[in-house]
């Protein structure tokens, strides 16, 4: 089977508060964007990676990935879920046969090739993810409501892998019905599917806020050592 990926990297970063989109701002000697995307195309059997764009976008010509031969670009949409669907939508017109398309956040430029490869193997939808380390408490108005059992709580990464046609028939009923989608694995949960969860290491943080900077930096220099 083939293996395509979709780089979600239209948002702005409202989080991060910096002058650029924190995919463009640089890290360890690159871009985030970059590392991220180098990290996909470094595993051979990826025949393409589609990275969807702000509709606004004026940096993304400048880096050197832009004209990788492996690498195309689409715009993207007001939301994560819908930069995703326009993505699957390229791929749709372009794939001759369904493919598996591994969803990759471009604010996680630590992934490790191995966890990428080891996703791929799973043969079913999967994700990346880990246990949680903190107690979770729900709550309303920061009042306790209960404990969650932490044995059975893990933390989605990315990429996320499902077949094109099941993930992409997946967004477009949750849209449909108006239901929220912050990964590829609730749309394919709205439907029914259970997804399967690959242990992943820490390393994969989302970039999110300033002082995740300086954590990216540090884990991406480690990995060289
Ligand atoms: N993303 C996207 N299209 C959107 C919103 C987000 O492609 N309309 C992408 C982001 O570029 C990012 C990934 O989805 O790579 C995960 O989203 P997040 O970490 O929330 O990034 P932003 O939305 O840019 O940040 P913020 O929520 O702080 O504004
Ligand atoms: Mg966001």
């Amino acid at each position: 089977s083939s293996f395509w990926a979709v780089v979600p990297a239209a948002g702005i970063g409202s989080r991060m508060a910096a002058a650029l989109p924190k995919q463009y701002l640089e890290i360890a000697g690159k871009t985030i964007l970059e590392h991220t995307i180098e990290r996909l195309l470094s595993v051979e059997s990826i025949e393409r990676v589609v990275v969807a764009l702000h509709p606004e976008d004026v940096h993304w010509n400048k880096l050197g990935c832009a004209s990788h031969p492996r690498v195309s670009a689409v715009t993207g949409g007001a939301e994560r879920a819908q930069s995703v669907a326009l993505a699957l939508e390229y791929i749709k017109g372009c794939a001759a046969q369904d493919v598996w398309v591994l969803v990759h956040d471009a604010a996680r430029p630590c992934v490790r090739i191995e966890d990428i490869q080891r996703l791929m193997a799973a043969g079913e939808g999967a994700l990346l993810a880990a246990p949680i380390s903190d107690t979770v408490k729900r709550a309303e108005r920061a009042q306790v409501i209960e404990t969650l059992d932490r044995q059975q709580l893990w933390s989605a990464m990315t990429p996320q892998m499902f077949s094109l046609n099941q993930l992409h028939s997946a967004l477009t009923s949750a849209a449909a019905k108006g239901q929220p989608v912050t990964d590829e694995a609730s749309a394919i949960e709205f439907v029914g599917g259970r997804p399967r969860l690959v242990e992943a290491s820490r390393d994969n943080i989302k970039v999110t806020r300033p002082e995740d900077l300086a954590l990216a930096e540090m884990i991406l220099t480690r990995q060289r050592e």
